[in-house]
């Protein structure tokens, strides 16, 4: 895997969303020996608001605009919002949504019973995949406003990592789904998660079963490659589809939340993502 300090590196999204893409990928690049510090493609994170952790936080929001703490305990919750808010932050809380012991086994089932449509073909993205084809599921994500993660990622060239897009008989994207490494590999409590995520179904396309099928191909595909057998994601509330189909992937939501700190002058409307 290489260094991630590629200078031209294959991402996609507007000019602003490059960039901060861009400053993830370097910033992993300075980070990934610590122990603490979180990547799957967008910003490097902090796994705890603990007082170092929190001193790394201000840095990262500082160098790349966006930051994000993975395990906030509800106890704590109030005490960060207000003192990072107190600090200029725009945050953002998402709900953390977690595997079980038995969700790749309900991985498998979605992929063994649910029918694909017929004009549609699903491809599991790798050093291979077309540049084109990697772009279309690029373009389906931001069209319903998920950020792609960055192209070495999706392809698992730096980290294990895989992007999964279904395509209709004209090539045209219709879906998408993604997963990365998290934490670093040596971390005993959260090296062997994944983040997943990046679901997106073009509105033509919707209550077709495709986030489903997609999204579990990406659960199944990371531990077939990698071997990674848990994951999460950070669902906003309200996002009453995402919770659904988090649900139905075997996923549950636990206490802690995951906040997101934005340097709102970094990154219009202070949010990365939805
Ligand atoms: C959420 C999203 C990915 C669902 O895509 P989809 O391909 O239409 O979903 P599926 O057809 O696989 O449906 C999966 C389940 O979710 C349910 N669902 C889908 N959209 C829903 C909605 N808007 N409200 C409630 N339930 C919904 C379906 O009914 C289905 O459950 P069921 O099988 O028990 O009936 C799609 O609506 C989307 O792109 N939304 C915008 C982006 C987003 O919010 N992504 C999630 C954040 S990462």
């Amino acid at each position: 895997m290489t260094g991630g300090t590629d200078p031209q590196p294959e991402l996609f999204g507007n000019p602003e969303q490059r960039a901060v893409l861009r400053k993830g990928l370097a910033m992993h690049a300075l980070t990934r020996h610590l122990p603490d510090a979180t990547y799957y493609g967008r910003g490097v994170g902090i796994l705890r608001p603990d007082p170092a952790g929190l001193e790394l936080l201000r840095s990262l929001v500082t160098l790349q605009g966006v930051a994000n703490i993975y395990d906030v305990p509800e106890g704590q919750r109030q005490t960060v919002v207000a003192e990072l808010e107190d600090q200029g932050y725009s945050l953002t809380r998402y709900a953390n949504w977690l595997s079980g012991a038995d969700t790749l086994t309900v991985a498998r089932r979605i992929v063994d019973e649910i029918p694909l449509p017929e004009d549609v073909t699903v491809t599991v993205t790798d050093a291979g995949t077309a540049h084109t084809t990697l772009a279309g599921l690029a373009d389906v994500s931001l069209s319903v406003g998920v950020m792609p993660i960055a192209g070495p990622i999706l392809r698992g060239t730096l980290k294990p990592g895989v992007g999964v897009v279904a395509l209709d008989r004209d090539g045209r994207a219709v879906s998408c789904a993604a997963a990365a490494s998290f934490a670093h590999p040596g971390n005993t409590e959260f090296g062997g998660l994944a983040w997943w995520g990046m679901l997106a179904t073009r509105s033509d396309r919707g209550g077709q079963g495709l986030a489903l099928i997609l999204g579990a191909t990406a659960m199944l595909a990371m531990a077939e490659r990698f071997g990674v057998t848990r994951f999460f994601t950070g669902v906003q509330q309200g996002n009453i589809a995402s919770e659904k189909v988090c649900g139905r992937c075997g996923l549950a939501p636990v206490e802690n939340a995951i906040l997101t700190v934005v340097d709102a002058s970094a990154l219009e409307g202070g949010k990365l993502t939805k």
